[in-house]
This record gives C-alpha cells, structure tokens and sequence, in this order.
C-alpha cells in the first residue's frame, strides 16, 4: 500500500476525455493541444499524443518536456521571454507567441530562417470570466496579457503567421462565442493576414453539458469568414484531464476547538494552491472530497486541516456521513489539473507521490519523493 499523500491518475478516464476532444477536432477540422501548465505528468504523454496535436508551453522548460516528452507541435508563449531561454525555446518550439511587438521586435532578428511560425498574443478586452474565478480573468481591467486592438495601428506585421487570444477560465462555448465576436470585430483586417489563429485554453470541452455541437459550428464558421486561415488551435489543459486524478491523504489527528477539526497529511500551501489562490473569490474553488458534502449535509461536520504550521491551513469545512478516526483515507477529487504542477515542499512538507492507473487497470508507481527533494531546490 502506497504511503498518503499520493496522487493517483487514471489513463482510462484521461482517454475519455481524449476521444471526445478528437470528435471535436475532426468535426471542426481543427487541432487542439494540451496546456502544460495545467498538466505536465510525461509518463501519460504517449497516450495524450496518440489523439492531440502537441502541447503549449509558457517558456523553456516547459517547451524542452514537450519536445523531449510529446514529441508534436510545440506553441510556446510567455508574457516576457529572456535572452537567455530564447535560443533554447525556439530549438524546441513549432510555433512561438510574442505578448508585445517590442517582444518581438527584440527576438526577430533570431528567428530570421528559422523554420518556426510567429504569432501575436492579442488581447480583445472582452471579460466574460464574470465574478468566478476573477484573478484567473485575462481580460480583466490593466491586464498585461495581450496586445490590445489600438496598438496595432501603423505596425508591421511582417514575419507574424498566427494570432492568439486566451479569455476563458473553466467555461462554457457561450462566453467564447462572445469573446470571438469581439475578436472579429477588433482583429477581422489582422486576421485575414493570417494563417493560423490559436483560440487558447479554458474551454471545458468535456464537461457534461458543454454544448461541443455549438464549437464545432462557432470553429467551421470561423474558418469559413476566413478562407485564409489554414488551421484554428484550442490549447486546454483542464479538459484534458478534467476527472482522471485524484489525491489521496490520511486523517492523523481529530481536536476539537468550537468544531471539530481533522488534520490530514497535505497541506492547502503545499499541495492545493488553487483553492489557496481562490479563495477570496466570490466563488471559490473547494475540491470535493470523494463521499463527503457540504457543512450540515451529513451528520458529521469537519474543518480540515492541513499538516503545515501555518494559521490558514485550512482546506475547507466538509461533511461526513460516518465520524472520522485516525488513519481513515481521504480522496479529493478531480485534482489532476493545476494541483500537481503547483506543488512545493512548503514547510517542508513531502511532495504527494504519483501513481498511475494504467489502460489495463494495473496501478504502477511513478515517483516517489523524500528528503533529497525538499533539500535539492533551497
Ligand atoms: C495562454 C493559456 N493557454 C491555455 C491555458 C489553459 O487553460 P485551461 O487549463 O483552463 O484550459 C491557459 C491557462 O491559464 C493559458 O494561460
């Protein structure tokens, strides 16, 4: 048996999302890409690039896994690339996405004759993210992610082949349907230079009841407005993956102070940043726990806390049907998606572990960390 905390990944389930996002790309004739940021665990990748294009990447590291580990199409883009990582980055890169023409001003005299295509992060100044999830919203107010439409007057764009724009966070296709009008609208003389153009990430194509019907009719209307554009990209992370991992901790202590409060063996700064990030969202992400519900649901409530020394450890209030005891196991759900990526040794507190459920239901481990981890990065 596994030690707790360790995460636990299901090629199965990942595969379901697979061959709904290739429906998708087969209806719409487009290509879609999976976000490292959300998601970089390489030993699944043989899987994922039986079905997706490549991967997108926000800088070197990220750029080298997916050349080293995917092995497809590479579309890099950073707020701000250094001249350091700009070498490595265009060895490892298909496609790269400047967020500002200074950026690439900077860095084309590099790219002359390099078999690499350039695009332009572009900004369309559409907030759709609304109230949730505000600090992931792209489009909010001063955002520094995207050339907005007026700085596009008098300049070149000799050398650029695509445009880019990221404006979702976990969405539906209405919001994009919004979101592209305003691109059309503010872009359409850009556009039609161009012969690619990358819709970004945030799509949640393999939610339930994401209306995929009305994506594929919103991708092939595109591309019909604009003959000129060879291939339209999607680059989800969260979709990839949405439902295929879990983490699984143990209860190491029950106290009591006005509730009662379990301690588990994460921690919300080490392990589950996201629902750190968010939390003075008006919506904020608490992960589910597998078998448990909200404060008052079932008999039992429980603050659960985690084992760092730090005041706001607190993973969220849950309830449970049966009392908790030391030793139970715990399993948050769908925490594949931008909790592994964001782990740190916090505290000093042991990085979870990382299983993996293979295709023939077989449960193989694939690293396990310790001490040397903790020490290596400080
Ligand atoms: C530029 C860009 N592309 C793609 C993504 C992936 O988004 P998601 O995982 O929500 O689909 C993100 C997420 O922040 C992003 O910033």
């Amino acid at each position: 048996m596994t030690k707790t905390p360790y995460f636990i990944i299901d090629e199965n389930a990942i595969e379901d999302n697979l061959r709904i996002l290739d429906d998708v790309q087969k209806k719409a004739g487009c290509r879609i890409l999976l976000a490292l940021k959300a998601y970089s665990m390489y030993s699944t990748f043989p899987l994922i690039r039986k079905y997706l294009y490549g991967v997108c990447a926000s800088g070197l590291n990220e750029a080298k896994l997916g050349k080293e580990e995917f092995g497809k199409e590479v579309h890099t883009y950073s707020p701000g690339f250094t001249e350091d990582d700009f070498p490595g980055i265009m060895k490892c890169s298909s496609h790269i996405v400047f967020n500002s023409f200074s950026q690439y001003e900077k860095f084309k005299p590099m790219l002359k004759g390099k078999d690499i295509k350039v695009g332009l992060r572009v900004n369309p100044e559409k907030s759709v993210a609304g109230s949730k999830f505000g600090v992931y919203d792209p489009c909010t107010k001063d955002s520094r992610l995207g050339i907005t439409a007026d700085h596009f007057n008098g300049k070149s764009l000799g050398g650029i082949t695509g445009l880019h724009f990221h404006c979702l966070c976990e969405q539906g296709v209405e919001p994009l349907e919004k979101v592209l009008k305003e691109f059309q609208k503010k872009f359409d003389p850009y556009i039609r230079k161009m012969t690619w153009v990358n819709f970004g990430g945030g799509h949640h194509i393999t939610k339930k009841d994401y209306d995929r019907k009305k994506l594929v009719k919103l991708i092939l209307d595109f591309k019909k407005r604009y003959p000129n554009i060879k291939q339209v990209y999607l680059e989800p992370g969260e979709a990839v993956v949405l439902n295929s991992g879990k983490m699984v901790v143990s209860v190491l202590d029950i106290l009591h102070n006005r509730k009662e409060i379990a301690i588990v063996d994460t921690s919300i700064e080490s392990h589950i940043l996201d629902a750190l990030i968010t939390r003075k969202e008006p919506s904020p992400f608490v992960p589910e726990i597998l078998g448990a519900g909200v404060p008052g649901e079932y008999k039992h409530d429980y603050l659960l806390g985690g084992v760092s020394c730090a005041a706001g450890d607190v993973i969220g209030e849950y309830s449970f049907r049966k009392k908790l005891k030391v030793g139970d196991k715990i399993t948050f759900l769908d925490m594949a998606h931008y909790t592994m990526v964001k782990t740190s040794t916090f505290n000093g507190v042991n990085l979870p572990a990382i299983m993996l459920k293979g295709k023939n239901g077989k449960t193989r481990t694939i690293r396990k960390f310790g001490y040397s981890d903790f020490r290596e990065r400080l």
